[in-house]
């Protein structure tokens, strides 16, 4: 039997051909809106023949019999068809077309492929993370990074060609102070030490020391100017300011599991800006305007666009955030050519990108650009338990890596615990205690932040991210390391071919459930991809991991009897190859033991 990755799809498809086949007027009109079901009513559901054939005043029901007599013999082989209520066709897999669906995609690279086609030869630029530079990574910036990696992670899966890009905040007027203040009192010492910590303290220094009016803010400006003619020291400062940073901020990458492909930061973009303004103003009507001595643009067709500008070009002359993101779409685009760019922030940007879009699209038209689709991915704010910003207990800000170090802590204390309960005989190492924390920790804090909505604020709970029941990672992480202990007793690896020969159509109640659920794992790909929203992948892998725990505790895997034996550990197989392929895909590392 031939099976196709996305069933789903495969069924939209089959319903198509069915609509013309059964010579339904208007055939080509007819969208079958296969979603997937309450498993009450089976997989899936079609439920576009109620608008179609209100739309033509047929009776529903009697078009959904036409369809289902025209299906063609592959989906009468796979499914348990049949029409409900006013005319709903609903699908059920039958055993045989699971275990051909668990035969067809049971290796990582088999998956993969299945998933390939979404954004089969498309280029993706992710833009995430991107914090300025000399300053030290906070809370704030976690969301960011592990969404983003996670997204990037997705669509690479799904077939693009992903291109990591960390957008960093490495310009503007912050660079005279800093530079002022680094120029009288940097202590070279604490330098060498933490480079950044010392940075932050000559910038609070230079701030300080330069008010508004000041002849020192005339000192400090002075310095700006130097740093952007080109003077070798300041440029060299400069320099040096971006490279501890990059490196500080790499050791958090490293523990986040993310590597960028490139750090364009917005000085990147200097000197693209005047083509930029060029053809702003150069088109026919003009996009952009002077306005009180600056450059903007107004949308008139938007309600608050019309009047609120985006500014591209301040009155003084000088660019800003506005004019390095237009030339960094303009340039992802032709110098990557681009065909998706997503930028990962925070809601609180939410108007500037707005703006940014509405400006590109109409640019990009005028000038007969070829536009990508573009994605501003927002995420709301981390709050703690009480619901305000998250702050350290003497009210500053919580620190990236202080963070994670909490977290490998505290999962430190929960596995060293729950250690001295077993056995001796089967007791970790402290060094393996010490490994199995580092993943567990992080993982938990990613999989917090990745498993709600992410459009919500993210309420921070170390005792809800690092439990063992529930949505979190802990619970995945042990349940993927349960299917490998069974894997060890029974003497196979989860990969060993034979299994797949010898496996039979799951039969019990249990087994059927988890087969339904493993051959939705396509879908939950989908929702998650298509909306660019991790979270609906979490939910998939928790409800996984609930209906294996249901398979577990109803049907003995290491029985004696051979083709049972055979068969339940093939599907511990498929369902540890697909949690374990949906958290590497969220950005987590997995353990084979904890
Ligand atoms: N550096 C900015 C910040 O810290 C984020 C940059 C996002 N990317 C962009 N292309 N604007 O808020």
């Amino acid at each position: 039997m031939h099976v196709a990755f996305h069933l789903a799809v495969d069924l939209d498809t089959s319903l198509r051909t069915a609509a013309t086949t059964a010579g339904l007027a208007d055939a080509a009109a007819f969208t079958p809106e296969v979603r997937t079901a309450d498993p009450k009513h089976g997989d899936f559901q079609a439920n576009g023949t109620l608008g179609y054939a209100k739309a033509r005043k047929l009776n529903p029901r009697a078009t959904a019999e036409q369809l289902v007599a025209a299906l063609p013999a592959s989906v009468r082989d796979a499914y348990e068809v049949s029409i409900a209520g006013p005319g709903f066709i609903n699908f059920t897999l039958k055993p045989a077309a699971l275990l051909a669906w668990l035969q067809s995609f049971s290796t990582p690279e088999a998956l993969a492929t299945g998933a390939a086609a979404a954004h089969a030869g498309q280029t993706w630029v992710v833009d995430y993370s991107s914090p300025n530079t000399a300053k030290q990574m906070h809370v704030g910036h976690l969301r960011s990074a592990v969404i983003g990696e996670a997204i990037c992670r997705l669509l690479a899966f799904t077939g693009a060609r992903v291109i990591r890009d960390n957008h960093l905040g490495d310009w503007g007027t912050q660079f005279g102070k800093l530079i002022y203040g680094y120029k009288r009192w940097v202590n070279a010492e604490a330098l060498a030490d933490d480079a950044i910590e010392e940075l932050e303290r000559v910038y609070k220094l230079g701030h300080a020391a330069t008010p508004d009016d000041s002849p020192e803010l005339d000192e400090a400006r002075r310095e700006l100017v130097a740093l952007q003619n080109g003077d070798p020291t300041n440029v060299a400062l400069w320099k040096s300011f971006s490279e501890v940073s990059l490196a500080a901020f790499q050791k958090i990458y490293d523990r986040l599991g993310i590597q960028f492909d490139y750090h364009l930061g917005e000085s990147f973009y200097n000197d693209q800006v005047e083509r930029i303004y060029h053809e702003l103003t150069a088109t026919h009507p003009p996009l952009a305007e002077i306005s009180e001595g600056a450059l903007v643009v107004f949308h008139p067709e938007h309600p608050r666009f019309k009047t609120q500008p985006f500014l591209v070009r301040k009155a003084d002359g000088a660019s800003n955030y506005a004019s390095t993101d237009l030339a960094t779409a303009l340039y992802r685009t032709e110098h990557f050519r681009a065909d998706g760019i997503v930028v990962v922030t925070d809601f609180r940007q939410g108007d500037h990108f707005e703006q940014l879009f509405l400006t590109v699209k109409k640019w990009f038209v005028a000038k007969n650009y070829r536009l990508p689709e573009l994605h501003h991915v927002t995420f709301g704010a981390v709050t703690g338990e009480d619901g305000k910003a998250l702050k350290t207990r003497d009210g500053g800000v919580i620190k990236l890596k202080a963070l994670l170090d909490e977290a490998e802590e505290r999962a430190h204390a929960i596995v060293t615990a729950k250690n001295t309960e077993r056995p001796e005989a089967d007791q970790f190492s402290a060094e393996a205690c010490r490994t199995i924390a580092q993943t567990v920790g992080i993982a938990s804090v990613q999989y917090a932040d990745l498993s709600q909505n992410r459009s919500s604020n993210y309420v921070f709970s170390w005792d809800k991210m690092l439990a063992l029941d529930g949505n979190t990672a802990p619970y995945l992480l042990y349940a993927v390391a349960r299917i490998h202990s069974i894997f060890r007793k029974a003497g196979v690896t989860p990969a060993e071919l034979a299994l797949n020969a010898t496996a039979t159509a799951p039969e019990t109640p249990a087994e059927i459930m988890l087969a339904r659920k493993l051959a939705k794992f396509p879908d939950a790909l989908r929702i998650a991809g298509e909306s660019l929203r991790p979270h609906f992948l979490c939910l998939y892998l928790f409800e996984l991991a609930g209906d294996y725990s249901s398979f577990n505790s109803a049907d003995k895997v290491l029985v004696d009897d051979p083709v049972l034996r055979a068969r339940r550990l093939m599907l511990c197989a498929r369902t540890l190859l697909t949690l374990e392929t949906g958290l590497h895909l969220l950005g987590l590392r997995t353990l084979t033991r904890m």
